[in-house]
């Protein structure tokens, strides 16, 4: 399933959620339990007693609970599994050393899609009385005559299930081979789809070991995660025992099936790391090899900890529904998100790859040696992993400048965070139909930048300490959001719980409002919301501030309302101007925005012209000023005046940010200022083109990495808006291009702009662009390139173009986990035929999509272009009756978006002198 982004602005990851995935695409109940008893080898950690007691009552009262209840929890998993590559069924058995803690006559557990053979079912030599299954639940209850002997015994059953096209569960994937169609077995399990592989206690806090025996076609490669202990080949098939695995949960049981080769390298542990792909691609595998390699050397020292495995398989799968999962020990991936060609690959997916694997191999530690309790506390995993990865990356690659990329992250949850439909952080799970949806930008983003602020306040040394001690008192075990405060507050001496609670469990942060009053500063906070509305949240917030120098920042924690900053000291006398200007939230650590009243704000824009500020305040400031100007803080002409600034921006970070906003100004300007919006995108070009001028379109030699990425972020930028000079020569280059796709003039970085270039000028009746496009698309081997090509394939505004590139995704041209890609190039001007074709469609979209939690991107992708009530009315209308719980919150989200859109459009259209700004800026020189 993808990760649901949330978005101001269009797909991933919530704002892009399916953050790798997306980049590639677009430039292109908490129960009780848990705890720490147990060690290494002990079984599993539940309380057993935290749930009442059934000893009689019927099997009725389990159905709809949130958890499966801990009276018998399973610590020992013998599994055998016969998947069948050309029937698309598999067959298995289980025996599960269960310990029964507590006198009750029921076993309780999940199991989905399973046909389970009633016969087999015996828990030592008892067979059930009753068997019933709760379908709407997952759940199965055996019920046998008399209370069941307390301790240890074990429980077996034999099963079959279909290895479906659903990306979820155990499936299928297909890949060609020698010209011919294959098929692999593959399994994503995570969060809630173990039990549809096999019958078991499947909630992350039921650690336990488990056993794999895998029969299979002797000629294909078997994996799954632990090493092979030994194999048996008979003929046609083999049978391949692994060897035990230590405690973990049932989300990170792993299996792939198919042909593969590998490339290979070691850490300095001596661990062993092989990257699996399909044959003939193994040297695409080098890249993620050496990443993974000293990734796991990384995380050994940062956390105190070894790698926990003897060995590390990262696998590239041709169907798979997120990007890549962390699979403990046989980590699965998209194509895209593992394989790196120094050829064919662009460098912003040479940093997605990396960023991947550093994300994947961090939660061998977070998340797979020390687990969630509950996925109320998913956010631990996911945002911790995405914040240690940019760690990772940093120490590899400095010269990427990471950090200041982690920018995006902050700025993709701050979006999301300031709708009234967004949700703390911890989030209370009721069922498991539930858990799909919080993967999104608050778990992952918001998380990694409120870890991010924390390990800013506490200092780095002290923060890594901390965790490594965390590592170490919960390791094979699991963990709550507080036990992980707890050990932090020992470690530092510091409030961590207080401070951090503010921001965990309640959705949204604030804005402070900043004041000058003599030789203070005052400072209010108001929770931030898009709609121009303030909510009730109060936070402790870290601020720090910075006047006139980066030297000597201050730092306090703002705990009420309101409160002071005393700043005359450093600032001198503001009268006589000059270094004067005063910047809170340094380089973004914070999670809050800032509002200044205009004395400051026209300092801080004046140091900002002059340079005098770092490259993440600059990012910071676009974005806070952007934010409040939709809603209506501010005024759109002093956001104009405002991105104007940015005129002599060189950097690819602050420009990436300022792109966002330009990209947002011109989408409002159509239905806010139809009469101004050519001049808007003229001025757009404007602040953009200097900067793309010095890149030109070809690399030049030596150049670095950053300048690399930040070309085509250009020049699709004024593709977008219509830069005449920058269509021709994309359109001029990928003429060349189409004869001869070896050509210098056309490098893997710069297509994706090259091919916007050629739409620009396609219809209906002049398909020769489409159709070359086509073409490419067809002939490109997978990976990055086909992605590109779909990817644009609907910036049209011609209506017969859009709808066969939108129905592209019901042909077998186009996987169903990229499908969101396709509608993804969708632009404003085509906004009413895709929401056309989406009504028309849904039924399909729907059935097709749902099992992988895909559903959700075609909303986002399609419902935020709108900014009117009305539209949002219609929507809203149509989906009353078609919702389901796997995208009910995107679809909130999305209409948010639309009435915050329709109300800045409002205000635009009410402001005085906004044509003498544009046209003041234009002028200028
Ligand atoms: N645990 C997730 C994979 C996942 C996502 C499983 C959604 C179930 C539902 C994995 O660690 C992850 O976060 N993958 C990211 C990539 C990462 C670089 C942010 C993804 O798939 O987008
Ligand atoms: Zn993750």
């Amino acid at each position: 399933m993808a990760r649901s982004g949330a978005g101001v602005t269009a797909l991933p990851v919530a704002v892009v959620l399916l953050a790798v995935v997306a980049t590639v695409a677009m430039h292109a109940a908490a129960g009780d339990g848990g705890g720490k008893m147990a060690s290494h080898g002990e079984g599993t950690n539940l309380k057993a007693s935290s749930a009442p007691v059934p000893a009689g009552g019927s099997a009725g009262q389990f159905r709809g609970q949130a958890r499966l209840p801990r009276f018998a929890a399973p610590r020992r998993y013998e599994l055998h599994l016969r998947p069948d590559l050309v029937a698309f069924t598999f067959s298995g058995s289980v025996a599960i050393a269960v310990a029964v803690s507590a006198s009750t006559r029921f076993l309780v557990l999940n199991a989905a899609d399973l046909s389970v053979d009633r016969a087999s079912i015996r828990f030592q030599a008892l067979a059930p009385t009753e068997v019933v299954f709760f379908k709407e639940d997952d759940v199965v209850v055996l019920g046998f005559a008399k209370p069941l002997p307390l301790g240890e015994g074990v429980l077996k059953m034999d099963f079959n299930g279909t290895l479906n096209d659903e990306m979820r569960g155990f499936y299928r994937s297909q890949y060609q081979y020698k010209g011919k169609a294959r098929n692999m077995a593959v399994t994503q399990f995570e969060p809630v789809d173990a039990r549809r592989c096999f019958p078991c206690w499947d909630e992350p806090a039921f650690k336990a070991k488990f056993k794999l025996t895998l029969e299979v076609p002797s000629e294909l490669v078997a994996l799954s995660n632990m090493p092979i202990a030994n194999t048996l080949v008979a003929g046609p098939i083999k049978t391949v025992r692994y060897q035990e695995s230590p405690l973990m949960s049932t989300y990170l049981v792993a299996i792939v099936v198919g042909l593969f080769e590998y490339v290979e390298g070691v850490t300095s542990q001596g661990t062993r790391i092989r990257v699996y792909t399909q044959i003939g691609k193994s040297s695409q595998g080098k890249f993620a090899l050496d990443v993974g390699v000293k990734s796991l050397d990384l995380y050994k020292d940062y956390f105190g900890t070894p790698y926990p495995l003897p060995k590390l398989d990262m696998v590239a799968i041709p169907d798979f529904a997120a990007g890549a999962m962390e699979n403990y020990g046989l980590v699965t991936f998209r194509d895209v998100a593992l394989l790196f060609d120094d050829k064919s690959s662009s460098a912003s997916s040479k940093q997605d790859v990396a960023i991947t694997v550093a994300h994947e191999l961090a939660h061998q530690w977070f998340g797979n040696l020390v687990t969630m309790e509950w996925w109320t506390h998913l956010w631990l995993n996911e945002g911790f992993a995405t914040w240690v990865s940019h760690l990772a990356v940093d120490s590899f690659f400095p010269q990427w400048d990471i950090w200041t990329q982690f920018l995006d992250s902050t700025t993709n949850a701050l979006k999301l965070d300031s709708l009234e439909e967004s949700h703390p952080i911890e989030v209370e799970i009721h069922h498991a139909s539930e858990v799909n949806q919080i993967f999104d930008a608050i778990t992952y983003d918001k998380g990694a930048s409120l870890i991010r602020m924390l390990q800013s306040y506490l200092g780095a040394d002290r923060f890594q300490k901390a965790l490594a001690s965390y590592i170490k008192k919960y390791a094979y075990s699991n963990a709550k959001t507080e036990d992980l405060w707890a050990v932090l507050e020992k470690e530092t001496g510091e409030p961590v719980k207080d401070l951090m609670s503010t921001w965990t469990k309640q959705k949204g942060y604030p804005v402070i409002n900043a004041k000058l009053k003599g030789i203070n500063m005052e400072l209010d906070q108001a929770q931030f919301l898009l709609d121009g509305s303030s909510g009730p949240g109060m936070w402790i917030v870290p601020i720090t501030s910075s006047c006139g120098a980066y030297d000597s920042p201050k730092k306090f924690l703002l705990k009420l309302k309101r409160d002071k900053l005393v700043i005359a000291s450093q600032c001198g006398d503001r009268k006589k101007g000059g270094n004067f200007w005063t910047k809170l939230n340094i380089n973004g650590t914070g999670f809050y925005r800032v509002k200044y009243d205009d004395e400051l704000a026209a300092a801080l824009q004046n140091a900002l012209e002059t340079k005098k500020l770092s490259l993440m305040d600059n990012i910071g400031i676009v974005d806070d000023s952007h934010a409040l100007s939709m809603a209506r803080q501010q005024t759109f002409a002093s956001l104009l005046r405002l991105l104007y600034c940015y005129r002599g921006e060189a950097d690819f970070s602050v420009l990436s940010h300022v792109n966002s906003v330009t990209t947002s100004i011109a989408k409002i300007s159509v239905d806010a200022t139809p009469g101004l919006a050519g001049d808007i995108k003229q001025l757009l070009i404007k602040i953009l083109l200097s900067p793309a001028e010095k890149l030109g379109w070809d690399p030049k030699n030596g150049e670095s990495h950053l300048d690399v990425m930040l070309r085509p972020l250009l020049l699709f930028a004024l593709v977008q808006l219509g830069h005449g000079k920058t269509i021709n020569e994309g359109v001029r280059r990928f003429n060349i291009f189409i004869h001869d796709h070896n050509t210098s003039l056309l490098p893997p970085d710069t297509r994706k702009a090259a091919y916007l270039a050629v739409m620009q000028n396609v219809s209906s009746s002049n398909r020769s662009g489409y159709n070359a496009l086509r073409k490419v698309y067809r002939e490109s081997a997978e990976g990055e390139e086909r992605l590109h090509v779909l990817g644009i394939l609907s910036s049209c505004r011609d209506k017969g173009i859009v709808l066969e590139s939108l129905n592209l995704i019901f042909t077998n041209e186009v996987r169903n986990q990229d499908a969101y890609i396709a509608i993804s190039g969708v632009q404003i001007e085509a906004r009413e035929i895709a929401w056309t074709w989406l009504k028309e469609n849904w039924e399909r979209i729907s059935k097709t999509f749902s099992a992988s939690s895909l559903v959700g991107v075609f909303v986002r992708a399609i419902v935020p272009l709108f900014s009117s009530n009305e539209k949002a009315e219609e929507i809203s209308k149509f989906f009353a009756t078609r919702t389901t719980p796997g995208f009910e919150r995107t679809l909130k989200e999305s209409l948010e978006i639309v009435r915050i859109n329709a109300r800045w459009v409002e205000g635009i259209k009410s402001e005085p002198g906004l044509a003498q700004t544009v046209r003041e800026l234009l002028g200028k020189p």
